[in-house]
């Protein structure tokens, strides 16, 4: 069917070595830029996304439409979708997965907590119960987050810290991700990396995140709402930018061992890994807001408010020691200058959405 030859060709790999990666998520802001930049360098690439209306679904459509004219097909699907996720792996061989499908969001989880057992762990489960039974066994990296460090107040974060006191439920599902996996590369030598992101930012970015709708609030002159740590004392986070956390998403597919195991039976064991991937250096909110005003050349109109008390952590902070030493994981980007490109893309995009209509 005209469905199969899109799939067929979108997943056919330039080059003989390149990998065949099926990329969940894929009209998420990571899973687009992660897309194009496997795409650009010869993999084959397919993309799975359930276009969910978490958040504008014509944002989602308009990176489909870029993805779609780099050449990357993405099937409309849910994780959860075992007939869908079996047919996938029968038709293509995949060597790698980079699962970034997810419902994220810190403060969403107590409106809508379902959202995040569909996904994070219902849809999570799904997908390792298909892995682990394809042949070949494709190795898995996917998207933990810095939440999982929860109210841990040792700064910097390394992967060893705990993380046995989760600040919200999105924290909770992606620590129990973290012990599923586990379990997954025990039990059937899947191999299988979670990278833990930092609060990541940048051009064709998420509208529920705050650098997103601050720069909207304040260019329409509305209130931006700040959250203060106990105290007054300021809000920080390792802010990353997105083509920071691309490369050391390459890096850690690059590095992932193949499994040793195929069709549901462990063979050998194979590599359970978990990184920080973030920035190393924390920015107060109140710093977002002001280089926003500078780049955006327009006042906030602000409000501080007390942290929500069931969701947010004062401050995240990466320490990327392992990532730098076993992936090569360098960040390079400072918040101003990946800011500057996120305003650039932003009015750019904002004023003439036809240029992405399909
Ligand atoms: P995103 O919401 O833009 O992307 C996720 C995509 O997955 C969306 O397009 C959504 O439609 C799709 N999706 C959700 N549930 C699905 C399901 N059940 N089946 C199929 N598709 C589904 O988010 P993002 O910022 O690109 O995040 C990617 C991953 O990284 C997520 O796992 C997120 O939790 C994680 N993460 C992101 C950040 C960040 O700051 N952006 C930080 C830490 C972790
Ligand atoms: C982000 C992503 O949304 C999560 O999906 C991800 O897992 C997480 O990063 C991570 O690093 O693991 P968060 O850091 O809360 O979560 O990102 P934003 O929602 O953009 O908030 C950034 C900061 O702005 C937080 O300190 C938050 O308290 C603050 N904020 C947010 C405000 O001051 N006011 C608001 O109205 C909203």
């Amino acid at each position: 069917s005209y469905w199969e030859r899109r799939v067929r060709s979108s997943a056919r790999a330039r080059a003989h070595a390149g990998h065949v990666v099926l990329v969940t998520g894929a009209s998420g802001f990571v899973g687009t830029h992660v897309c194009l930049h496997l795409k650009r360098r010869g993999d084959g690439v397919v993309g799975l996304d359930n276009f969910n209306d978490y958040y504008d679904v014509e944002l989602k459509r308009a990176r489909q439409t870029l993805l779609g004219r780099a050449g990357v097909f993405v099937v409309e699907g849910d994780i959860n979708d075992r007939e869908l996720m079996e047919k996938l792996f029968d038709m293509v061989a995949f060597t790698h997965v980079m699962h970034l499908a997810a419902q994220a969001g810190v403060r969403y989880a107590m409106k809508n907590p379902a959202s995040y057992v569909h996904s994070n762990i219902a849809g999570f489960v799904n997908l390792f119960e298909v892995c682990k039974s394809a042949n070949p066994q494709p190795a898995v990296v996917w998207a933990s987050s810095s939440s999982v460090y929860g109210l841990n107040s040792k700064v910097p974060f390394s992967e060893k810290d705990r993380t046995d006191q989760p600040a919200s439920l999105y924290a909770a599902t992606k620590k129990a991700g973290e012990e599923i996996a586990h379990t997954y590369n025990h039990i059937y030598g899947l191999s299988i990396t979670g990278l833990r992101f930092f609060t990541v930012y940048g051009p064709w970015g998420r509208p529920d995140m705050a650098y997103y709708f601050f720069t909207q609030h304040i260019l329409q002159r509305k209130q931006i709402e700040i959250f203060e740590g106990p105290q007054h004392s300021s809000v920080s986070r390792d802010f990353t930018y997105i083509d920071d956390v691309v490369e050391g998403c390459l890096a850690a597919l690059d590095t992932a061992k193949k499994s040793t195991g195929s069709g549901g039976t462990k063979k050998g064991s194979a590599q359970f890994r978990v990184y920080n991937l973030g920035n190393t250096s924390p920015v107060p909110v109140t710093k977002l807001v002001s280089i926003l005003e500078k780049l955006l050349k327009v006042k906030a109109k602000k409000k501080l408010l007390p942290m929500p008390r069931n969701g947010d952590v004062k401050f995240t902070h990466a320490n990327i020691s392992l990532a730098q030493r076993e992936l090569g994981y360098k960040p390079t980007t400072d918040l101003e200058t990946g800011l500057k490109k996120f305003v650039k893309w932003y009015l750019d995009y904002h004023s003439d959405l036809r240029k992405y209509s399909s």
